[in-house]
């Protein structure tokens, strides 16, 4: 049997893009009500940070970004943190958001990044856990955002 999305994920490429291209996506799924502006991380453009986009048709439909920045709560130098993971309301459980986060992990190994960290959102937690993600800690909140748990995964 062909597997829900299957057709999404073939007509999905990845490309590495610019922190403008990404904004539109976040705003939309992540920061609802929030200007573009308000939408921007710091660490958007620093020469370290990579955007990735899942883009279909020419269409950027899912999104994420990776910020060097070390957490103390983890020994390891040098490490990602995850931000920004979002995918278009019409593509999400397509199995396109598990191709992205797959994908920009194997861009951390390939350039010897061995651990990667983020805040998940609660309702996406079972989503980073069957990516073999673990968590860290207590439930914690983010004013404006909702309740949120750190999570981590080690890559090699
Ligand atoms: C969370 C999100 C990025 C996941 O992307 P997606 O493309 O919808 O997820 P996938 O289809 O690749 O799902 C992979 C697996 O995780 C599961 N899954 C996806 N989202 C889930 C969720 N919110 N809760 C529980 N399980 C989830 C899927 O059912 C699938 O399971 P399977 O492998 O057993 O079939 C996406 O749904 C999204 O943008 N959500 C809104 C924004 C958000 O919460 N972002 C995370 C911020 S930390």
């Amino acid at each position: 049997m062909i597997r829900k999305g299957f057709f999404s994920f073939l007509a999905m490429i990845i490309k590495q893009v610019s922190a403008e291209k990404i904004l539109p996506l976040r705003r939309a799924i992540l920061r609802p009500g929030y200007t573009l502006e308000e939408s921007k991380f710091e660490g958007d453009v620093a020469d370290s940070t990579f955007h990735f986009a899942g883009i279909k048709k020419d269409k950027i439909i899912a999104v994420c970004t990776l910020i060097k920045n070390n957490n103390p709560n983890f020994e390891f130098k040098n490490q990602y943190q995850l931000r920004g993971m979002a995918v278009a309301k019409t593509e999400q459980e397509k199995g396109l958001g598990k191709i992205l986060f797959q994908k920009s992990l194997d861009f951390l190994k390939k350039n010897h990044f061995n651990f990667i960290w983020f805040n998940a959102r609660k309702n996406a937690i079972d989503f980073y856990l069957k990516q073999n993600c673990k968590i860290s800690g207590k439930e914690f909140d983010i004013p404006d955002v909702g309740p949120h748990l750190l999570m981590y995964k080690k890559l090699f």
